[in-house]
């Protein structure tokens, strides 16, 4: 399939009070120009808001519960387009706090609109392109958390996508985000929790001889700077020996430093179609654990690029943050609002 261009955005918005009441309508939302008075980042609404004109069940926001709300509300907002041209026009350069995103990974990922299977060439030039958008409209102390994993047959990508973003970025951090793991009792010694081997988390097991299987991606934190503080903290870790806590003059709480190793499980699921119906998500704990080591503070505005089914929304949602979305594929696009809505519902 062709790589769909779309030169008008669909948007589509839930506002929320802090992190609890949602002030949007319980049902679909046609975007809502009271959204705009709030001024998170974006300019005007595309006059052209009209892809969504076959879809004529769209109800209204009511704009009351907006006005009355107004001050303390975060917006989440849903564009439905091609991000390159969508940040250029609907995101205010050095307005965004952090981008958390996954790109697609030109592994021949079989998605709905998007071709995965350009050639590599075109693929890194389109990335340079879009990192350039997405670099504009960051803030001087923004980050980017960029997943991307590779397959074993074609295992350089992220190295080929990171050695582009060379020139545009600095390399802060290289997390591993590790999908399953296996700890040996006799590894690990006398500790505590761990009374046997376990294996745990989710991965796709590959039927190869020459290949193990693959239960790690990359998170790739790029900065302007390189020099961005974070909130280590935030995503810390009780120390395992509590003599450390005194010890050590940098330990204030029984906290530490996480490390850039984590393990993040896929939940548990009984059917892929009707609750993850897409090829390659993440789950929402990783965007939430990147915007936490941002800062949580320092988020006022976070950015996916390539929205997929909304996980960043989500970790947004949870977190009382505002949040800018754009998808290109009209399914994943509905999908991304309506767990958003039944996740800001709950
Ligand atoms: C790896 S997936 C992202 C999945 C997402 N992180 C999640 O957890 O659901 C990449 C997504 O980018 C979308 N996409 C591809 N090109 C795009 C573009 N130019 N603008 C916006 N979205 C695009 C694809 O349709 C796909 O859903």
């Amino acid at each position: 399939m062709k790589r769909t261009m779309l030169d008008n955005f669909l948007r589509r918005s839930i506002g929320i009070l802090g992190t609890a009441g949602v002030i949007s309508g319980p049902g679909d939302c046609e975007p809502n120009l009271g959204f705009g008075q709030l001024n998170l980042g974006f300019d005007e609404l595309d006059p052209g808001v009209s892809t969504g004109e076959s879809k004529p069940e769209r109800a209204k926001c009511n704009p009351q519960s907006v006005e009355s709300n107004s001050g303390s509300d975060v917006v989440l907002d849903f564009f439905l387009g091609d991000c390159i041209p969508g940040i250029k026009k609907l995101v205010k350069p050095g307005t965004v706090d952090v981008v958390v995103t996954s790109p697609p990974y030109n592994l021949g990922i079989e998605y709905g609109a998007y071709d995965d299977t350009v050639s590599r060439d075109e693929y890194l030039a389109w990335t340079i392109k879009w990192a350039e958008a997405v670099k504009d409209a960051m803030s001087d102390e923004g980050s980017l958390f960029l997943n991307i994993g590779s397959k074993p047959t074609d295992p350089w990508v992220p190295f080929e996508v990171a050695e582009v973003l060379r020139p545009i970025f600095e390399l802060q951090n290289v997390i591993h985000w590790v999908k399953s793991i296996a700890v040996a009792k006799e590894d690990v010694g006398d500790y505590g929790a761990i009374v046997s081997d376990v294996a745990i988390g989710h991965y796709k097991p590959i039927n190869s001889r020459r290949f193990v299987n693959d239960c790690h991606e990359y998170i790739f934190h790029f900065t302007k700077s390189g020099n961005v503080s974070l909130d280590r903290l935030a995503v810390g870790v009780p120390y395992q020996d509590k003599s450390n806590v005194k010890r050590w003059k940098a330990a204030k709480e029984d906290l530490r430093c996480r490390g850039n190793t984590w393990f993040i499980p896929y939940e548990t699921i009984q059917s892929r179609i009707k609750e993850r119906p897409h090829p390659a998500t993440f789950p929402p704990r990783l965007p939430e654990m990147c915007i936490q080591l941002h800062g949580l503070d320092k988020a006022k505005l976070v950015l996916d690029p390539f929205m997929g089914l909304g996980n960043t929304a989500i970790a947004c949602l949870r977190q009382g943050v505002a949040f800018m979305g754009f998808e290109i594929d009209e399914v994943y696009f509905d999908e991304a609002y309506r767990r958003a809505k039944s996740e800001a519902n709950t």
